[in-house]
């Protein structure tokens, strides 16, 4: 163990299972360590560095603003929010923004939305049903909305008002779906549980189970949105359109940013309601208009869809290799390849001996989230560390 790992287990509360490296340098999909030694990045800072690090247009809009204005407090107007604010409704479906920090703050913000939307047209109905296998953060109350119970027991007795309902089944929707329910909440496709994909019409379905009910339809895109599953939004490759979305990780370029973003219909905060003292700061809204602009202009979503098939196809190779692994799966740059036994962690050890970061997304599965702006080049340097650090879990397992 290095000094800073040492120093990091006297300080840091114990809360994340860490790999055993120091980064201290990132540029592209390349990050560097405390010895100087180079790693191709496919974790990406949990799907956040979409543009790979320290990009150019992120450095200069960050230190522009910098110099110019940090922070306000919400009670003026600045206009660094305004343009991202616009810029964020011309590229979707929805009508209105709120700024905030994070993405368990952006969820937050979209249920207290969606029940204050209850309490005016529904006749005060609050409770959001969620999907088992779903992950929406870290508050309290995101962790009663996430449908993993290794997340809530830790905290029970937890906020109420949340339904957890079985995934990919519009029955279960409609089964728990009373007078007090007033919004359907679901990742497009759930990021941190293994890259589980919708079935065919399942989104679609639960749009129109929404609408038939008159309850809204909020879908979290903190994951998915920016461009990561190759459209600037998952919702569009599954012809629905949400009532209220949400995104963070990729909407700065890594500086922390969360957004909720509503249809007209379901923006109903008044002042008060709702706010933030740092949420649509002047520093970070610079940076995720300069995010998304590079994102719009270079159709980085179609890289990410080229791209992201290309890995996809290469992964499928592997798969006709090595009998123990059992799926390949994604959509994008959000890809999973799946195993019959429990060897992920193995797997991220010799990965990161030879050069390549992965996540370990569960026990059998790993996950694959690299800057949205990687070429095949990258992938195929990524295919070559798995195929070898696979020969030689094989050898092991033989
Ligand atoms: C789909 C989804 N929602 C919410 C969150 C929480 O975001 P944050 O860690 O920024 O609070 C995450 C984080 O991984 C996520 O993947």
């Amino acid at each position: 163990m290095s000094h800073w790992q040492e120093l990091e287990h006297k300080y840091y509360m114990n809360t994340f299972k860490r790999t055993p490296l120091t980064l201290v340098k990132g540029q592209g999909a390349r990050v560097w360590d405390e010895d100087g030694r180079e790693y191709l990045d496919f974790v990406a800072g949990w799907a956040v560095n979409n543009l790979g690090h320290c990009p150019p247009v992120v450095i200069e809009a960050v230190t522009g603003q910098v110099q110019t204005l940090i922070q306000t407090s919400n009670q003026f107007y600045t206009i660094p929010q305004i343009r991202l604010a616009e810029l964020l409704v011309q590229n979707s479906c929805l009508d209105k923004v709120f700024f905030c920090n994070s993405g368990a703050e952006a969820n937050e913000g979209a249920v207290k939305l969606a029940r204050r939307y209850g309490q005016c047209y529904l006749s005060r109905a609050y409770e959001v049903i969620t999907a088992m296998s779903s992950f929406h953060g870290r508050t309290l109350a995101m962790v009663a909305a996430t449908g993993q119970t290794k997340f809530q027991k830790p905290y029970i007795p937890l906020p109420t008002g949340f339904v957890n309902v079985e995934y990919n089944s519009i029955e279960a929707i409609k089964a728990a779906t009373t007078k007090q329910t007033c919004a359907v909440m679901l990742e497009p496709v759930q990021g941190e549980s293994g890259v589980n994909l919708p079935d065919d019409n399942y989104l679609a379905a639960v749009q129109a189970w929404c609408d038939q009910k008159g309850i809204l339809l909020i879908l979290d895109e903190i994951q998915t949105g920016l461009g990561r599953t190759g459209t600037l939004f998952a919702y569009e490759q599954y012809g629905i359109e949400p009532d209220i979305m949400t995104l963070a990780k990729g909407l700065a370029g890594g500086i922390p940013i969360g957004a909720i973003l509503a249809k007209d219909r379901a923006s109903v905060f008044t002042p008060g309601e709702h706010g933030s003292t740092f949420g649509g700061n002047p520093l970070a809204c610079a940076a995720g208009y300069a995010t998304l602009q590079f994102i719009l202009d270079n159709d980085i979503a179609g890289n990410a869809r080229r791209v992201g098939q290309y890995l996809t196809t290469g992964l499928e190779g592997l798969r006709e290799k090595f009998q123990f692994i059992t799926d390949v799966r994604g959509c994008g740059l959000l890809v999973a390849l799946e195993f019959s036994s429990d060897i992920a962690q193995s797997m991220v050890t010799v990965c990161l001996d030879r050069g390549l970061l992965v996540n370990q997304v569960k026990p059998n599965a790993l996950r694959f989230m690299p800057a949205l702006t990687i070429g095949n080049e990258e992938v195929d340097e990524a295919l070559g560390i798995l195929d070898s650090a696979l020969a030689s879990i094989n050898q092991r397992l033989e």
